[in-house]
């Protein structure tokens, strides 16, 4: 069965989850809620690393929680911040792995939504899988 988003909550859990991001280098919170086809919505923030490459961002923390739980199909993902900013190149190309066409919600920590599109037209003409057919 197919999940039917509910872009309010997936905003309100991406929220919640920006609450908790680890951010004592560039203080600039971000959450992610992630809403799997089975209707399970995984929820990430950012955590970085005094080493700062290390760092992993919200989207990431959300898709690998899931992925670790055994969900590998997608519907929608909510990031937040408080800028609006998108997802970045190395989190577009990890979601590409698992869900092309994932519904993406950009919004700030107000709930504001600033875009509403499709991963692949974040990622146009991806590498996915299918390339190493
Ligand atoms: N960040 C994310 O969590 N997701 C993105 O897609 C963009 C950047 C984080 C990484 C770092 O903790 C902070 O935002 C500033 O780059």
């Amino acid at each position: 069965m197919t999940a039917v988003p509910d872009t309010q909550e997936l905003i309100r859990l991406a929220i919640a989850a920006s609450e908790k991001a680890y951010v004592p280098y560039s203080h600039y919170p971000v959450g992610a809620a992630l809403l799997a086809a089975n209707g399970t919505i995984y929820t990430g923030c950012n955590v970085e690393n005094a080493a700062y490459p290390a760092t992993i961002c919200a989207e990431r923390t959300a898709l690998v929680k899931a992925v670790s739980e055994g969900q590998c199909h997608f519907e929608a993902l909510a990031v937040v911040t408080r800028s609006g900013g998108s997802p970045c190149g190395v989190c577009r190309q990890m979601l590409y792995e698992f869900a092309p066409n994932l519904q993406v919600i950009i919004a700030d920590l107000e709930g504001n939504i600033h875009t509403t599109c499709s991963l692949a037209d974040l990622l146009p003409h991806g590498f996915g899988p299918q390339h190493l057919e």
